[in-house]
């Protein structure tokens, strides 16, 4: 251990950015750290108003209860982002870095103009030393840039930059804090590198806590997302062939996956994979890799995004074309909106896709999702169908608000439905009464499994013409 008074003073923390990063990770190091401040703050006063609230932003398995121990006493939420740099010595940048979508590297790029916003008032605001944790993930040497505009704009102060990036996944971000697979820390000065993982030493066993260099650690995040991506896109890439031949994609999963080299994890074929994090990393992998002269390993990676295109077209082409060529003034009910189950989130979900192709065939669609508000779901589906301008055209417009509607009851979603479409494996749809499910629907009864979550033999035998990812469709 390093004897350092910098490392001996006490450890007051701040995190620009109370989304789903920010919010979670920040609320479970003040929980297993009771005498570290932790201040989040964030510029949408509505957002910090929740974090404040009974109903928080982020819906999250057993975060209520991480955020109720811990609020109040060491955990503060507010929109004093100057007032929470002060006071702070550690200071976790945790804001979105969308991709870009205008501009040089259009629809690859990362926009890094919010963490370049955060390092501009980070050394505004700055007197004495502070750390600086990168928390969002980055392009490789984006340290670089935040190292510069603190050094050149800093008035007072000194800094170290640090790369943490966060590996929870969205659902079960509760157990993956509590338990990380690992906790990765790059940075220069092994000074600054200790008294972060002394924070996550608390609750970590050290030899999980992992130290690199700056670039190794940004790398490794995107490296680790497009990895968990490809494997998704390689085992719909087989679904495909699956629908095709007659093999089972489950099955082919079950036996690959007992081979310990390749592993049983994310092999589950889907209607193709969504969230805020796989695309947009990969898309940015492409734009380094293309910014380098790496065009082969760009074109490498790229595939791993066309494929998961290809599989969310596959799905909605599927039940166009099962569904006697048309869905034109068909029900179709969506059970799912979310990009997985247990989340809020519907970043970049599979189901925006499906029901934008479903509604350019006009058909009607009614969606049901245990978490995701109707206003959500309605300016998710708006979005999509805006022009490269942001305008969603009077046509647009009134498909979404004439023929989506938005209930909060699944068995009601199913009334008069000529389709279900199951987009979001929520846990719910595996306990379903399928005989009363039927009793509504029109005839044939078609269900698009986008999640193989339904008991598949339970529903064929009660009469649903049933598709699967997978497995040709059977009745
Ligand atoms: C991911 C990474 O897992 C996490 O480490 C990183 O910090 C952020 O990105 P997340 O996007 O929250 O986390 O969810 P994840 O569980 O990885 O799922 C991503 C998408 O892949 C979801 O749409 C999911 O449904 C899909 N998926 C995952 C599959 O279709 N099949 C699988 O076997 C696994
Ligand atoms: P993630 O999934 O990476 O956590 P989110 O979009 O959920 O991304 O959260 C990022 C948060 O960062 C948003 O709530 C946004 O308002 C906030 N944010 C962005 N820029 C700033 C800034 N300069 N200062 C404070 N908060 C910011």
């Amino acid at each position: 251990m390093i004897a350092s008074p910098f490392l001996n003073s006490p450890i007051k923390i701040c995190c620009i950015g109370a989304g789903y990063v920010g919010g979670p990770t920040m609320a479970m190091i003040a929980k297993q750290c009771p005498d570290i401040q932790v201040h989040v703050v964030d510029l949408n006063q509505a957002r910090i108003d929740q974090w404040n609230s009974d109903v928080l932003p982020v819906y999250e398995p057993g975060l209520d209860d991480v955020v109720r121990e811990a609020r109040g006493r060491n955990l503060t939420f507010s929109s004093r982002v100057e007032t929470a740099i002060r006071e702070s010595n550690i200071i976790f940048i945790a804001v979105n870095t969308p991709t870009k979508s205008f501009g040089i590297g259009a629809g690859r790029a990362a926009n890094l103009e919010f963490i370049e916003k955060c390092a501009r008032q980070i050394a505004e605001c700055s007197t004495g030393h502070k750390i600086v944790v990168e928390k969002s993930t980055l392009p490789v040497r984006t340290a670089e840039a935040v190292k510069r505009i603190l050094n050149s704009s800093a008035k007072d102060a000194t800094f170290d930059v640090l790369s943490n990036p966060e590996f929870l996944a969205e659902g079960t971000a509760v157990q993956d804090l509590l338990q990380p697979d690992r906790v990765l820390i790059g940075g220069e000065s092994s000074e600054a590198v200790e008294r972060l993982a002394q924070v996550y030493g608390r609750w970590i066993p050290r030899e999980k806590i992992l130290t690199t260099n700056l670039w190794s650690s940004e790398l490794s995040k995107l490296t680790a997302n497009a990895f968990l991506a490809q494997r998704v896109s390689s085992i719909n890439a087989i679904s495909a062939l699956c629908e095709a031949t007659g093999a089972d994609v489950d099955e082919v999963a079950r036996a690959i996956g007992t081979d310990s080299r390749i592993g049983p994890k994310f092999l589950k074929s889907s209607v193709g994979f969504g969230g805020s994090c796989f695309q947009k990393d990969i898309l940015n992998l492409v734009y380094l890799c293309e910014h380098f002269g790496l065009r082969e390993v760009a074109q490498y990676w790229e595939q791993v995004v066309i494929m998961n295109d290809y599989q969310k077209r596959r799905f909605s082409e599927r039940i166009v074309r099962t569904m006697f060529h048309t869905v034109s003034d068909k029900k179709i009910a969506i059970w799912g909106f979310a990009f997985k189950k247990d989340t809020n989130d519907t970043r970049e979900s599979p189901a925006i896709h499906i029901c934008r192709d479903l509604l350019e065939e006009r058909a009607r669609l009614v969606v049901y999702d245990p978490q995701v508000p109707e206003k959500q779901i309605r300016s998710e589906l708006e979005a999509c169908f805006q022009d490269s301008n942001g305008r969603l055209s009077e046509t647009h417009k009134k498909l979404i608000e004439t023929n989506v509607s938005v209930v909060k009851d699944v068995y009601v979603s199913a009334q008069e439905a000529h389709a279900i479409a199951v987009l979001t494996e929520w846990d719910e749809f595996k306990t379903i009464d399928c005989g009363r499910v039927y009793e509504e629907m029109r005839r044939p009864a078609f269900v698009f499994d986008g999640r193989n979550v339904l008991d598949r033999k339970a529903w064929l035998d009660r009469g649903f013409e049933v598709h699967s990812i997978g497995r040709p469709g059977v009745s």
